[in-house]
């Protein structure tokens, strides 16, 4: 059984009470619920993570690619949150563990302000998804057990 990592960057412990007009209602409780369910779908085995802080996405990025290296790893699906337009860290922990990478935001980036709309993951990710709110977890496991 291969191994989804679904991991989330700062500020998503708030979801459900953070800015409910941009990203909904739903609790990262109840996305990892929904990441169960896919996952148990589909047969793979989920870890789910949330942090404030960026090293520690790095680590953990590093710890997804020693599951890579023995080829338990399904992919990861990060929510880099704010990150996504910052970390050259978290890219080059992507780059350096070749992990297989879906890029995954709750809203639209590309219809909000313009610092959104870079991203230093897209360019190393296999897929970006962006704008579905948070049903988009569920769809991202969906597409990358077909990975
Ligand atoms: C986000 C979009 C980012 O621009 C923002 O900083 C977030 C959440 C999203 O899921 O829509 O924290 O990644």
């Amino acid at each position: 059984m291969k191994t989804v990592y679904v991991l989330n960057g700062p500020n998503l412990n708030l979801l459900g009470m953070r800015e409910p007009a941009i990203y909904g209602s739903s609790t990262l409780a109840d996305v990892q619920k929904l990441c169960e369910e896919a996952c148990a779908r589909n047969g793979l085995a989920l870890v789910f993570r949330q942090t404030n802080h960026e090293g520690e996405m790095v680590d953990w990025v590093h710890e997804a690619g020693r599951v890579h290296a023995k080829g338990e790893l399904a992919a990861v699906v990060m929510n880099a949150a704010a990150y996504t337009h910052t970390s050259v860290a978290i890219l080059d922990a992507v780059k350096g563990t070749g992990v297989p990478l879906l890029e995954l935001h709750v809203s639209n980036v590309q219809a909000r302000e313009s610092f959104r709309h870079h991203s230093y993951l897209s360019a190393t990710a296999r897929a970006v998804m962006c704008g579905l709110g948070v049903a988009g977890y569920g769809l991202a496991i969906e597409a990358v057990a077909q990975w």
